[in-house]
């Protein structure tokens, strides 16, 4: 049986999970490991535990030398460029938009943040692109694809491949309860650039769930910098707003607040009714 053919029977028996169940740990070498070597019955535990709606942390999956550079590097493209928007089309540019509470209105779900966007047809502008590309082909292949899909795709192939660094500064930052598109790839691959508690960083806030209870559960607490999480992408899940009670003024080009990576494949805007983030309407 492959992957995907393992994705397919727990996704037939049990369906897209909605709603969160809890969560479970491996460290990234071990889920790595399982991938890599293809070990079936450890890939058939965890897809059939994602699938059922639990979120898998995968510890210590990069370096704090790589967090720090991840941030340093999107710090600096910040300096060298102002906060502008470009459409996914070929020829995009790395670019970064500070997305406050009217430029958030522009997109199909609420979140207010400064959100970076790098592309692999552009200049490695984060300066660790090997680290998270050998990183992202494991959770590729745990996904049910090549391993290799998407990566040299440009936008008027259809789908390609998105890296976002994102600062939610304090105050101001959080990301309103929403799935994300499940066609192109199966789970959400979110890193944690910054830990909650830590000094010059945040004290609430972060990422949640909605579990069976319909109540919002703290997933924040279970990571430190430099885990990284995958879960099914229709799984309801959001920010809370990072310390609400924070009276300073905000400063949207510092290194306060709660810095997070994520990595997709999207639908470029080449694609005609491209499928993109959808906000849960129940919950704010
Ligand atoms: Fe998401």
């Amino acid at each position: 049986m492959s992957i995907k053919e393992i994705w397919d029977k727990y996704i037939l028996e049990f369906g897209m999970p909605e709603l969160c169940a809890g969560t479970f740990e491996l460290t990234f070498e071990e889920f790595s490991e399982a991938v890599n070597n293809e070990n079936l019955n450890e890939i058939d535990k965890i897809i059939k535990w994602l699938v059922r709606g639990d979120i898998l942390i995968l510890k210590k999956t990069f370096s704090m030398e790589t967090t720090r550079l991840m941030k340093v590097n999107t710090k600096k493209m910040w300096l060298r460029s102002d906060s502008s928007f470009h459409k996914m089309l070929d020829g995009c540019v790395n670019f970064h938009r500070i997305i406050d509470k009217e430029a958030s209105l522009k997109y199909a779900s609420d979140r207010v943040c400064h959100a970076s966007f790098f592309f692999p047809w552009n200049e490695d502008d984060l300066k660790v692109k090997d680290k998270i590309m050998n990183r992202w082909r494991v959770i590729k292949k745990f996904n049910g694809l090549n391993p290799y899909d998407y990566e040299n795709n440009i936008p008027s192939t259809g789908t390609c491949d998105r890296i976002q660094t994102v600062l939610y500064p304090p105050r101001e930052g959080f990301s309103s309860t929403h799935s994300d598109p499940t066609h192109n790839q199966l789970t959400f691959n979110s890193g944690y650039l910054s830990t909650r508690g830590d000094t010059n960083t945040y004290n609430s806030g972060g990422f949640y769930a909605i579990g069976k209870a319909g109540d919002k559960i703290d997933l924040e607490k279970d990571i430190v910098e430099g885990d990284f999480s995958i879960g099914v992408g229709s799984i309801k899940h959001g920010v809370d707003r990072i310390d609400p009670d924070f009276t300073d003024p905000v400063d949207w080009n510092g290194d306060l607040g709660r810095w997070w990576i994520g990595l997709y494949s999207n639908d470029s805007d080449h694609v005609k009714d491209r499928k993109t983030t959808k906000p849960d309407l129940n919950i704010k």
